[in-house]
């Protein structure tokens, strides 16, 4: 498409990005053989023969499970404070030199970091002291947002909320909201209420992963029983239209990542995203990666993909900007600056 520049330099926010989704295969290899933590043998996983066998295999997942189990393997190697600096830092420079993200709201998964016994202060010192580099060197703005797990027991989940309410991260601004993702289907999110009933008590800014792969009755729930302020993916929403004068209604943003739902056979292609179902019902969105490096295509990709699917006018692109921009959660003083 013609568009194609324009949409790689307008200027962007980034809402559903994974921290530990942007670790390469490269990454990967290059950080297990520095602290020397094993992969699994080729010979049980022939994906991990090399890194290029492995990007091969990551072309080609079949569920949100399928991805989560490559997904969990990768965070074995990241152990020293330096390398989760480092691969936030790497994502936060890609954002800026190649997609010009000013403003990023970026999540990661503290228990499958303290389930291997690394201390929630060495995942959290990492990370946002990139984000510190990236303000200070980039001038770009960020929001730390640890997310909840939903494959591991709900107590497992209430005992780190508590450690980071203990640890005062989220009071002291060094975390700026909560979230809740990994699969989808067997649990639902009114699991988490309590959980999250404390957080919105406190004033923490919520926002929940549903209908991905869960009906739209779970972004109903995630709404009802969670005070979700935002839906990360949310494209099932689309099947229901009570649901979609809700969330207009009410001003609920998705975070759509038409490319990783598309990667993880949430979709059959970019084309089945509901763009043109939530721009006629007046349903805000944003357009985001998810995990680059495992479905090969950061922010500025998953824009040109959405205008190859989709033939959006320059007038289109430049409402969504808007929409990302109010729809952030940094304060209205850095919104109009970006506006
Ligand atoms: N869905 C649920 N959990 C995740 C995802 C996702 O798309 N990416 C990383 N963790
Ligand atoms: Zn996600």
């Amino acid at each position: 498409s013609p568009l194609h520049p324009l949409l790689v330099s307008l200027p962007k926010c980034e809402h559903h990005l994974h921290l530990e989704g942007c670790l390469t295969p490269d990454l990967l290899f290059a950080l297990s053989a520095q602290n020397q933590i094993p992969l699994p043998s080729p010979s049980t996983d022939p994906a991990f023969a090399s890194p290029a066998t492995l990007a091969a295999r990551y072309t080609v997942f079949t569920s949100l499970d399928d991805f989560l189990h490559y997904y969990y393997i990768g965070f074995r190697v990241l152990v020293t404070p330096a390398d989760f600096e480092a691969l936030a830092w790497s994502y936060f420079l890609h954002a800026h030199t190649n997609a010009n993200v000013r403003h990023a709201e970026v999540f990661f998964d503290p228990q499958a970091h303290t389930s291997r016994a690394i201390p929630l202060s060495t995942v959290i010192a990492g990370f946002s002291a990139a984000a510190a580099r990236a303000q200070t060197e980039l001038g770009m703005s960020s929001i730390l947002i640890p997310c909840l797990l939903r494959h591991l027991p709900v107590a497992d989940s209430a005992a780190t909320y508590s450690a980071l309410v203990a640890g005062d991260y989220f009071a002291s601004g060094v975390l700026g909201g909560l979230g809740l993702c990994s699969s989808e289907l067997a649990q639902p999110p009114q699991l988490w209420a309590p959980i999250f009933a404390d957080a919105n008590a406190r004033g923490i800014r919520r926002t929940v992963h549903a209908g991905e792969e869960g009906p739209p009755a779970y972004v109903a729930a995630a709404l009802d029983h969670l005070a979700a302020m935002r839906i990360d993916h949310g494209v099932r929403a689309a099947e229901d239209t009570e649901l979609l004068a809700r969330l207009a209604a009410d001003g609920v943003m998705l975070s759509l990542c038409p490319v990783s739902n598309a990667a993880l056979r949430v979709t059959r292609s970019v084309a089945d995203a509901p763009v043109r179902a939530l721009l006629a019902h007046g349903v805000k969105f944003s357009v985001n990666s998810d995990d680059p490096a495992y479905f090969g295509a950061w922010i500025q990709d998953v824009y040109c993909a959405v205008q190859d699917a989709f033939a959006l006018t320059a007038d289109e692109w430049a409402g969504i900007a808007r929409v990302a921009v109010q729809g952030s959660w940094c304060g209205e003083e850095r919104k109009g600056e970006m506006m």
